[in-house]
């Protein structure tokens, strides 16, 4: 349970005037909406209708480093033109965000079961805005670096400056979306990145001279990781009020934790453990539903790492699958997924989550 940094307040201004955006708009519609060696033709298994739009790819982030980002682009499903850019990231720290947020949650195509099909999400966030998914940061999903040293410094600050230099570049590779509303969204420890990064785009936004402008509208989370005092004591209330624990236990840690020191006592420690280890047997996300009992590298670490009880929202929409992340290694683990999305997963297995990243 190590402590984290707390995250620094942002305010950003909202301003919804899109006057100088309607006045763009007959150009962006005439023109190509990005590279077409970025974009995917057809996945494997993507269902005949509706059509999708879609690109995806690597932005290199540093180039003496050789570090990449990996992204996936969904264009809204109408009037993509006229509809907001939003930037959606996972937390973990180490999760994917193509493997929850774009294909078990928010995204148009979700991988079905035992990854051989994919499904139309009739909810997808593409009705609205113009989606945008990274797996960051390097050594989470196919982003990757090629200097190893790089992985012993993923702190929040090398995160969200990786994602800034994503975000120009991939703005110069699709120019359209440079004047775009844009918004920053994200889930679990992403309660830590979404606001960092909304920091740094707001500080940079001021220095035109050296920086590109990005405007940027404002930002969310959902399900976040905030500050361990509240995020523990809420853990341990829906555990108790749900009886995942005892009302004898509840007061054990009630009296042996303060959530509010960020070094636990033994005691406390055990007892939060013990905690996380009656969810080996239920699912944290969804109580009710059974547990996915597939025994791939994601549902074998997850009753073992701690903090596996963040990673990830619960989906409640009907037709949730507990299985929902080792569907999402069996499909992209697929030659010819990484074919049609133009990843490569360079000889290693692509994971869910890379615990190796919690830090
Ligand atoms: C990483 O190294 C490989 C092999 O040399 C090279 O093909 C690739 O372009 C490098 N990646 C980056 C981002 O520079
Ligand atoms: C997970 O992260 C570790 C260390 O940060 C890295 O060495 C490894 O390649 C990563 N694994 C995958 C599958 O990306
Ligand atoms: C913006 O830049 C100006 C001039 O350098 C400076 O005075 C001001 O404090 C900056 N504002 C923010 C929010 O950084
Ligand atoms: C944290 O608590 C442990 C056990 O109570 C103690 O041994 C250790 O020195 C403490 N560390 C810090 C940084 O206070
Ligand atoms: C499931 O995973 C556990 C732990 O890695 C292993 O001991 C066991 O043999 C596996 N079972 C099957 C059926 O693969």
């Amino acid at each position: 349970m190590g402590p984290r940094s707390p995250p620094k307040r942002v305010s950003i201004s909202h301003s919804f005037t899109s006057f100088f955006l309607g006045f763009l708009i007959p150009c962006i519609n005439a023109a190509p909406l990005g590279p077409e060696s970025d974009r995917v033709i057809k996945l494997p298994s993507q269902p005949a209708t509706p059509s999708i739009s879609q690109f995806s790819g690597y932005v290199t982030v540093n180039e003496e480093h050789g570090r990449a980002l990996f992204y996936w682009f969904f264009e809204a499903q109408s009037e993509a033109s006229k509809k907001p850019l939003l930037l959606w990231l996972n937390g973990g720290p180490g999760c994917s965000s193509i493997a929850y947020g774009a294909a078990s949650e928010l995204g148009p195509l979700r991988v079905g079961e035992n990854g051989v099909d994919l499904h139309f999400n009739e909810f997808a966030w593409n009705q609205e805005a113009n989606l945008l998914f990274v797996e960051s940061p390097v050594g989470v999903g196919f982003s990757y670096t090629n200097t190893t040293s790089d992985l012993t410094k993923l702190d929040d600050a090398f995160v969200a400056e990786d994602v800034y230099m994503f975000l120009v570049e991939w703005l110069q590779r699709f120019p359209h979306f440079k004047t775009r509303d844009f918004f920053i969204s994200g889930e679990s420890y992403a309660g830590h990145y979404v606001p960092q990064l909304a920091e740094l785009v707001y500080d940079r936004n001021n220095d035109t001279t050296r920086y590109p402008f990005i405007n940027l509208q404002g930002f969310m989370v959902g399900n976040p990781v905030t500050d361990d005092n509240y995020d523990y004591t809420g853990i341990m209330d829906y555990a108790w009020s749900h009886s995942v624990i005892s009302d004898e236990f509840y007061h054990k840690i009630k009296q042996a934790c303060d959530f509010k020191e960020l070094n636990w006592s033994t005691e406390c420690n055990a007892l939060v453990n013990q905690v996380f280890d009656t969810y080996s047997e239920i699912d944290i996300y969804n109580i009710y539903d059974p547990k996915c009992l597939i025994n791939t590298t994601s549902s074998a670490t997850a009753n073992k790492i701690k903090f596996d009880g963040l990673n990830r929202v619960r989906i409640l929409a009907e037709g949730y699958d507990p299985c929902y992340s080792p569907y999402s290694e069996m499909y992209f683990n697929r030659p010819d997924v990484q074919t049609s999305i133009h990843a490569d997963s360079r000889g290693e297995k692509w994971v869910s989550c890379n615990s190796s990243k919690e830090n």
